[in-house]
């Protein structure tokens, strides 16, 4: 397989996705929203734009199967699974903040080889295969190089669920104020892996997320230097359902911040 061609292609796609999205952004009526939870929410554009990613990729390697957040195909592949998040920031869309974006990753068996992340608000498409460096449009991306967690801009996300957690949450986050330049909160998690990838932030974390989620934003962090693992430093980052990237140097204080607070125990 050529992952450098299904790269260029995936890329393609996705940014076409990407300029559907930020269309359908504009007159948007928060009326047709549904509401999968509380304040877990997606709209008719989700759906739509999973579908348009679905019937692209079935072309690109017909092979492969899906993970998708939003259902459209569930079909596994036996060797080869595209793990689809067709709008990551669907609550920053829905208000009109323009932060969200299409994120597609491209798992062979339990390892994503190839990830694209499309921002079309500042036409930013992220992209890392394996082996091939990561990149953001034409141009080479990498970590960044700050050595230590008070010299790092930090992000998170808060769970939709579990609400119970929100106290130890809040006690971590506290940490991360007083050891670190600040923390963020963007509302998409595979633009704050990108952002880890690029330098933009040294870090990140977050608890409850899916493959999805973070599948091709996995890639681009390895490929641009980065380090992954599990609150306890290893693991699947992938399935897991938590997450700590970084640049590598802030990663031992960041698993140790996180340490200090996080008591429910790791699955
Ligand atoms: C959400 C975003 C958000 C994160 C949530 C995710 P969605 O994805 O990535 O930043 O905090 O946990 O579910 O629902 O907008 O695709
Ligand atoms: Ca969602
Ligand atoms: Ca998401
Ligand atoms: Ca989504």
């Amino acid at each position: 397989m050529n992952l450098n061609q299904l790269a260029n292609n995936l890329n393609i796609l996705c940014r076409s996705v990407g300029a559907f999205i930020k269309k359908e952004g504009e007159g948007f009526e928060r009326s047709s929203i549904e509401q999968k939870g509380f304040n877990d929410l997606v709209s008719y554009v989700d759906k739509e734009a999973e579908q348009k990613l679905v019937e692209g990729l079935r072309q690109l390697l017909p092979e492969a199967g899906f993970v998708t957040e939003e259902g459209t195909d569930t079909t596994r592949g036996e060797r080869f699974n595209w793990v689809i998040d067709p709008l990551d920031g669907t609550t920053n869309f829905i208000h009109g903040l323009p932060a969200y974006c299409v994120s597609v990753g491209l798992m062979d068996g339990d390892e994503v080889v190839l990830g694209t992340v499309f921002d079309p608000n500042r036409d930013e498409c992220f992209w890392a295969y394996k082996g091939g460096g990561a990149f953001c449009n034409g141009s080479s991306i990498k970590v960044s190089d700050a050595p230590a967690l008070k010299d790092g801009l930090i992000a998170t996300g808060f769970p939709y669920f579990d609400f119970g957690l929100t106290q130890q949450y809040l006690q971590v986050l506290g940490a991360f104020m007083s050891r670190s330049h600040g923390i963020r909160r963007i509302g998409s998690a595979a633009l704050d892996l990108v952002y880890v990838a690029c330098g933009r932030f040294e870090g990140f974390f977050e608890y409850n997320l899916n493959a999805w989620d973070v599948a091709a934003g996995v890639i681009i962090v390895q490929e641009a230097g980065g380090r992954l693992s599990k609150f306890t430093g290893e693991g699947d980052v992938v399935f897991g359902r938590e997450i700590v990237a970084s640049n590598g140097s802030v990663h031992p204080e960041m698993l140790q911040t996180i340490g200090e607070f996080w008591k429910k125990p790791v699955a």
